[in-house]
């Protein structure tokens, strides 16, 4: 069985600053970083380092054959990453003493993905995930084959408009947001998380937990934070996610899997960078033990 991720591929340059910046400051930073990143790559390692059999489809420009080396060295099938004219996404990455930080995005070649990048969906059938975010074209085509052929679809809402999301409500069985993210929702629909039309609603807390929400029975599991020393928190959501569907992939329980997730999203920030942050699975059940 196999996840299938429409995913982006980005260079993160990651700044570490005395403060987040604000608007007109001109600001040094301490430190810089260059490593693999983008949402949807951070999820393909987080659910490779988590047992899951990996299909990542997604593009890079003629400058990012590195971003699939290192994708593939991390254990993530790059076999239908397109190569296309347009160069490969980028991030920049300002990160504060506490962890906190600030993104501003350049989506490159992860917004100009060909329909052949679609093409392992071919494969794919019962028993198998897709998993979605914000940073890519093609996300309802992808959730539309992924569904006929009987695949489940999860979707990370991440970078976070109420227009995408609406377009994705009819189409997966799994959403996951950030609180916030969960708040802007509930006030545009005017629903709470329960009422969604998606049969599961996954919400972070950040230091507060994680709830499920299964909408078909009304039921409500939550999960505890672990309580750490944050370094960066880039990631953290992606780490969470992609554990969350690995776990689920391989049979585990709702609680597990959320327990599980936890626990790697918690050990991921308490490590500077992004891809290469993300813990393995032996980390993550030392960390738990
Ligand atoms: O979620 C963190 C990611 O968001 C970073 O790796 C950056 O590339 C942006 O996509």
């Amino acid at each position: 069985m196999t996840v299938y991720n429409l995913g982006s591929i980005n260079a993160d340059h990651v700044y570490a600053v005395p403060h987040l910046p604000v608007a007109g400051e001109t600001l040094a930073a301490t430190a810089l970083q260059r490593e693999l990143g983008g949402k949807g790559a951070n999820q393909s390692v987080a659910m490779a380092q988590a047992g899951a059999n990996v299909v990542h489809m997604g593009a890079i420009g003629a400058d990012g054959a590195w971003a699939t080396e290192r994708l593939q060295q991390l254990g993530v099938d790059c076999s239908a990453v397109a190569t296309v004219a347009t160069p490969t996404g980028h991030a920049i990455v300002c990160v504060d003493p506490g962890g906190e930080n600030q993104i501003v995005l350049f989506p490159g070649a992860n917004r100009a993905l060909p329909d052949q990048v679609l093409a392992p969906l071919q494969h794919c059938g019962a028993g198998d995930w897709l998993v979605l975010q914000n940073e890519t074209n093609l996300q309802c085509k992808a959730a539309q084959i992924a569904r006929q052929r009987g695949a489940r679809v999860a979707y990370s809402a991440a970078p976070f408009t109420v227009e995408a999301v609406q377009n994705m409500l009819g189409l997966c069985d799994m959403i996951i947001m950030n609180a916030g993210e969960a708040a802007q929702l509930s006030r545009a629909l005017g629903c709470d998380m329960g009422q969604l039309p998606v049969p599961v609603v996954v919400v972070t807390r950040g230091a507060e937990g994680a709830d499920w929400h299964d909408t078909r029975n009304a039921q409500q599991i939550s999960v505890p934070a672990h309580k750490v020393q944050p370094i960066d928190t880039t990631g953290a959501g992606d780490t969470f996610a992609g554990f969350l569907i690995a776990a689920l992939h391989a049979g585990a329980s709702a609680t597990a899997a959320l327990q599980l997730a936890s626990a790697a999203a918690a050990l991921k920030v308490t490590r500077p960078g992004t891809a290469d942050a993300i813990p393995s699975m032996a980390q993550v059940q030392a960390f738990m033990a």
